[in-house]
């Protein structure tokens, strides 16, 4: 979608992996999805030093309205108990962190859990009380569409949404009226479904390919790093391909109990530079073994060098699995020229996760040999050095 917006592929905060549809306040205070949550969680984007690298949208998801809309507007209204302030108060909030404001809804006749009202028959009206609220961003679900064409529908309510003169992107199938679409399974808690997200992109990758650059984006799905279940090895692999692919990096955890370590990967510089390069091109696997437990994975990045040709970012995934030690890192030698890597002047080599680490100059002949752990991924930058 050409409305100036997500140039590159948006970043931030969805509660939905991690706090579902808990709108049980008083067993779960903390918890539950009300404005406290994303008024503490806003304050956290900032204190925490994620605002302050890229991850700017606060997106409230499911389950933040009443379940019956304003008996004489049609409007919609948030949870009175849980949004007691209302929304455009919690949207002033996080504007004053100089935060971007999200909210979920459904093209549908209800929303996807929480089974409040969908936007079915009332298009203009909720894009108009999204404007009054100052809202930034729609994520536009599509549960509940007996009957309704998508095709039709999202681009009528994009046009609802942009005839209130706010810019706001919006969620879709169609790269003319979306700026990023889901194109797979809701992301669990889980590697299996981290690899399983994967694994649906690899099997789409050259339509996804294509359909992504600025403005329009794949979405995998959140991060979900941060929680319960990944281990440190899959919190990197989760990053690196969801960086290669050029994904949104929107967070679902609970901000305030990220470990250390965890905090440092979301927070990685360089890695959010791949996810953001401004050229936009999302990056495919580029190399599967035969036993499918090793792939490459290759993104062309800025900068070129002086004859145009790309960086790149490289990621190695290791699922594990080889006899007779399946959980031993494993090896893998990538052949530059055999990917493409054809710069006469060779590559600079830097690990991604430890930008400290320059590995020395690789030519295209040359051989390049990486270990990688179980279930984990190793991911370079190849800098393509200057022709002189
Ligand atoms: C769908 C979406 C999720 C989330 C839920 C909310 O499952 O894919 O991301 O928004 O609906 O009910």
């Amino acid at each position: 979608l050409d409305n100036r917006l997500a140039k590159t592929p948006p970043m931030g905060w969805m509660p939905f992996e991690r706090f579902r549809c808990l709108t049980d306040c008083v067993k779960f205070p903390r918890d539950c999805i009300s404005e406290l949550l994303f008024m503490r969680m806003a304050d956290l984007l900032v204190t925490e030093g994620y605002a302050a690298i890229g991850y700017e949208y606060l997106i409230i998801d499911d389950c933040w309205m009443e379940k019956q809309r304003d008996e004489n507007t049609g409007q919609l209204i948030a949870d009175r108990e849980r949004f007691p302030r209302g929304m455009k108060f919690l949207s002033d909030y996080i504007h004053s962190k100089g935060l971007k404001f999200g909210i979920y809804h459904d093209i549908g006749a209800k929303t996807c859990m929480h089974g409040g009202p969908g936007a079915k028959g009332y298009y203009a009206i909720d894009a108009d009380t999204f404007a009054s609220w100052k809202v930034d961003y729609v994520k536009l679900d599509g549960c509940y569409i007996g009957g309704i064409d998508l095709d039709i529908a999202y681009p009528a309510f994009g046009k609802a949404l942009n005839r209130t003169g706010r810019p706001m992107p919006n969620y879709e199938l169609i790269k003319d009226h979306c700026n990023l679409w889901r194109f797979s399974e809701d992301v669990k808690d889980s590697y299996d479904s981290v690899t399983s997200i994967m694994y649906n992109y690899y099997k789409h990758q050259n339509a996804l390919q294509k359909s992504a650059g600025p403005g329009h984006w794949n979405d995998p799905d959140m991060l979900v790093l941060g929680n319960y279940h990944l281990s440190y090895e899959a919190s990197r692999l989760q990053l690196a391909i969801w960086a290669v692919v050029a994904a949104p990096l929107i967070m679902t955890n609970d901000l305030q109990s990220v470990r250390l370590e965890i905090k440092e990967l979301l927070q990685n510089r360089d890695i959010i530079e791949v996810d953001q390069d401004p050229l936009g091109i999302p990056g495919h696997c580029a190399f599967r073994s035969r036993s499918r437990q090793i792939s490459v994975w290759l993104r062309p990045v800025s900068p070129q060098n002086n004859v145009g040709l790309f960086s790149y970012a490289v990621a190695v995934v290791f699922l594990g699995g080889y006899e007779p030690c399946p959980l031993c890192p494993q090896a893998h030698v990538i052949d530059l020229e055999h990917l493409g890597l054809n710069n006469n002047m060779g590559y600079a080599v830097y690990d991604l996760f430890d930008s400290s680490r320059h590995l020395g100059l690789f030519k295209p002949k040359d051989k390049f040999t990486t270990h990688i752990n179980p279930g984990g991924v190793a991911f370079y930058k190849f800098r393509a050095e200057d022709i002189l």
